[in-house]
């Protein structure tokens, strides 16, 4: 049979856009990793947020030797926890979802962006290389303060990344003569073991003991303090454990010296 030569070509063409429609269709889901939102994660009310124990109090955990998880609340008009504060060079895997309306999670600057969907958890796998500060944006229109609506992003280097809480417990006020202590509970969020020093200071005296937290475990450390030692009047306490501070103060009341108060 013969084919005219032009009629030939059209041909050739047409197949030609043919495999490139079908090679950038895959290439954007499996190359690039672009997915639809609400693949791979079930759906999630908004109504059930607080009640959801990843999503009730937002923010980063380790899960594996070199992975993270991090999970976001987007809402009218901030980013849940602000800052997010990962490791570089470790795989976080993110997981979005919306309180009321649709936004969007756009770190800028990469190619880490996603939509945000009431009742769908949006989820996306990145490891950052370089440490720094990236802001985080919403680019799908949200209401009257879009264009405020941002949060940020640290990316901390590997070997200075902790995630230490601390919490202390102390009285506000004590007798004279009172012993008491300071409470302070060290919790150590990341799976390596925590060595580190905590650093106490309550009026003119100082605290130093080293501790070591077990990976994803607590330490309870207490510091003994004699009122008497301290004097009557308040008195400021802080304590320091690797960049967390806490601080507060105590009152020594005054001596009641056989009741001749007013
Ligand atoms: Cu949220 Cu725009």
């Amino acid at each position: 049979m013969k084919i005219h030569t032009y009629e030939r070509l059209w041909l050739i063409g047409s197949m030609v856009l043919i495999v490139g429609f079908i090679v950038t269709i895959t290439y954007g889901t499996v190359g690039l990793g672009i997915t639809m939102i609400g693949d791979e994660e079930d759906a999630l009310s908004p109504d059930d947020i607080n009640d959801d124990e990843r999503f009730a109090e937002p923010g980063v955990e380790q899960v594996g030797e070199d992975e993270f998880e991090a999970h976001v609340v987007a809402m009218t008009f901030i980013f849940q926890p602000d800052p997010i504060e990962i490791p570089a060079n470790n795989e976080v895997t993110f997981y979005v979802t919306s309180r009321d309306v649709i936004h969007s999670f756009t770190v800028v600057g990469t190619n880490t962006n996603t939509m945000v969907i009431p009742g769908e958890v949006s989820t996306m796998t990145v490891e950052f290389d370089e440490p720094g500060e990236y802001g985080v944006v919403c680019n799908e229109y949200c209401g009257s303060g879009h264009h405020d609506m941002e949060g940020e992003l640290i990316v901390h280097p590997e070997d200075e990344f902790a995630l230490t809480e601390l919490e202390v417990d102390a009285p506000d006020t004590v007798e004279p003569d009172d012993e008491f202590e300071l409470a302070v509970t060290v919790e150590n969020g990341l799976l390596e073991d925590l060595d580190t020093t905590l650093a106490a200071e309550i009026g003119d005296e100082t605290f130093e003991e080293d501790v070591t937290v077990a990976g994803d475990e607590t330490e309870t450390v207490t510091i003994d303090v004699d009122a008497e030692e301290l004097g009557e009047g308040e008195h400021d306490w802080s304590v320091t454990v690797d960049d967390e501070t806490e601080s507060g103060s105590v009152t020594v009341e005054e001596a009641d010296d056989g009741g001749d108060e007013s």
